[in-house]
């Protein structure tokens, strides 16, 4: 929508529109600065029937024609009082900023703390809300649009936000800067397999920590033989572009004497997925470039961490990437591969290959870095979006304590997960016949189970951990609220949210 969006430091003397907030039956008047010029007009406009009065997300305009006026007037419905959280003030603002886009409005002053005040929202966290809603709508899927296209369509409007509160400019500016890290990840999962391969990846990652100080090390070729990551070897055989192991370490300035154990972060990075051997049939296999879209959310993650976050933790990262193809050195159904913890895998299935490669990395976190927790993400498992939908993403973990703030993090950041079981009967269901474990038991029975219950193989006994599958929740299909058509940049917010709680 935008091209950009910043926060003035000082007052815009005439801002091009003035955005009052207001709660659904609160007085108009309450929000109004005393002795506004044009008061009569904003009140008239709130009053218009298709406003419904305070409507969370609804809009009313007024052209005030006193001396001194804006040339338009907002007045943004921000619903029932009791209703205000996080999510409802991401999606009004949204719709504000998708207004603004159309109108190209060049500035706008954003008078919500009052309302926001009546709700008992603290401007910091009104602000991030809005910051998140104006940042996220700033991203665009251009990037591959070339010569054929008509150059208007790709203008997109700068807009200038003026916040009437210093605490709700603070939250705008968090909320923006969220958003930018959420952003990167997006524009990385749209980048097309036949560029973004694991090592165009591996090199942004390597950027990424020059620019911001992290350690970076990447595992490859005859690196993943000696480590014995037998996941990325296998998984990444039959492709030219060759797999590798991501790993980058944020270091404090100073570790809080509490948190001397590392988070541990973990990224699914398939750059395509064609299912291998066991190929994909019909149009399965479409959109599986956002098969990294694990790893890319680890990626903006440690970019939010290193650049706002700053936590007083150390965190490492790893992304598992490799493309799973196929071709005469393609690995195969009915291969046996032994981990570097001892376990062998017989391959029953080789589109079940994203298990395969995030084993590596927990085993190897496992005996390398003792971990404090460890969170993966995923996009694991069709049958996590057969559950849960675009709803929710399969959340799973049994360690209470690390759950409860995943769930915390996550209801901070609007991005929804919901508890799925793990079982001793879904174990049973991995064991092999000839090896310890299968990668899929052949029946179709709970896919998102079974790659959970695999993955805890590769878990040291006592390492909290928490498996997040967002098949579900990666992409969006449509344009609407906060995201455009394509990839939400699922994670990022909630993985930052949990380090900001260390
Ligand atoms: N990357 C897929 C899962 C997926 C499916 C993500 C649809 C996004 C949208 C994964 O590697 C996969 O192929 N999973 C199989 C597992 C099965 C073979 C056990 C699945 O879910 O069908
Ligand atoms: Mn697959
Ligand atoms: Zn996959």
């Amino acid at each position: 929508m935008f091209k950009g969006v910043t926060l003035s430091s000082s007052p815009v003397s005439s801002p091009a529109v003035v955005v009052f907030g207001v709660l659904q039956g609160q007085d108009i008047a309450e929000v109004l600065p005393r002795k506004l010029a044009y008061a009569a007009d904003v009140i008239a406009a709130s009053k218009r029937s298709e406003f419904a009065a305070g409507e969370s997300g609804k809009i009313a305009e007024a052209f005030p024609t006193a001396e001194g006026s804006p040339e338009r007037v907002i007045v943004l419905g921000l619903g029932k009082k009791e209703k205000v959280n996080g999510e409802s003030l991401r999606s009004a603002f949204a719709a504000l900023a998708r207004r603004l886009a159309a109108i190209k409005a060049s500035s706008a002053a954003l008078h919500v703390s009052a309302a926001l005040d009546a709700a008992g929202i603290k401007g910091d966290a009104g602000g991030r809300a809005a910051g998140e809603a104006f940042g996220l709508l700033s991203w665009n899927n251009l990037t591959f649009k070339g010569k054929g296209t008509d150059e208007s369509r790709k203008e997109r409007p700068s807009i200038v936000l003026d916040a009437d509160k210093k605490a709700l400019g603070k939250g705008i500016e968090f909320g923006l800067r969220l958003a930018e890290s959420t952003n990167m990840c997006r524009s990385l999962s749209e980048t097309p397999p036949n560029i973004a391969t694991p090592k165009y990846i591996a090199d942004l990652a390597k950027k990424l920590a020059k620019d911001h100080g992290l350690d970076f090390m990447v595992f490859e070729g005859k690196d993943l033989e000696k480590e014995k990551l037998t996941g990325h070897l296998n998984v990444g055989k039959a492709s030219e572009n060759k797999p590798c192991m991501i790993r980058l370490v944020y270091n404090p300035e100073k570790v809080s004497k509490k948190k001397s154990k590392p988070a541990v972060l973990v990224g699914k990075t398939m750059t395509y997925d064609t299912g291998g051997l066991s190929l994909k049939v019909n149009n399965g296999m479409v959109g599986m470039k956002r098969d990294k879209d694990g790893g890319c959310a680890v990626l903006g993650a440690m970019h939010a961490i290193a650049t706002i976050i700053k936590p007083d933790r150390q965190v490492i990262a790893y992304l598992c990437a490799a493309e799973n193809s196929l071709s005469d050195e393609a690995y195969r159904p009915d291969d046996v591969i032994t981990y570097r913890n001892g376990v062998t895998v017989e391959v029953t299935n080789t589109d079940a290959e994203g298990r395969l490669v995030l084993a590596d990395a927990l085993a190897y976190t496992c005996e390398k870095d003792d971990p404090a927790y460890i969170v993966d993400l995923a996009t694991l498992t069709g049958g996590v979006i057969v559950a849960l939908g675009s709803t929710f993403a399969g959340l799973f973990c049994e360690d209470d304590a690390l759950r409860a703030r995943v769930e915390a993090a996550a209801s901070t950041s609007g991005e929804r997960v919901w508890r799925l079981p793990m079982h001793r009967e879904y174990t049973d269901m991995m064991k092999s016949p000839i090896a310890d474990i299968l990668n899929s038991n052949p029946n179709r029975k709970a896919h998102a189970g079974q790659g959970a219950a695999f993955l805890a193989s590769f878990v040291k006994e006592g390492t909290p951990w928490c498996h997040l599958d967002i098949a579900g929740v990666h992409v969006s299909e449509s344009d609407g609220g906060m995201y455009a058509k394509g990839s939400t940049g699922w994670g990022v917010r909630l993985l930052a949210d949990l380090l900001a709680d260390a």
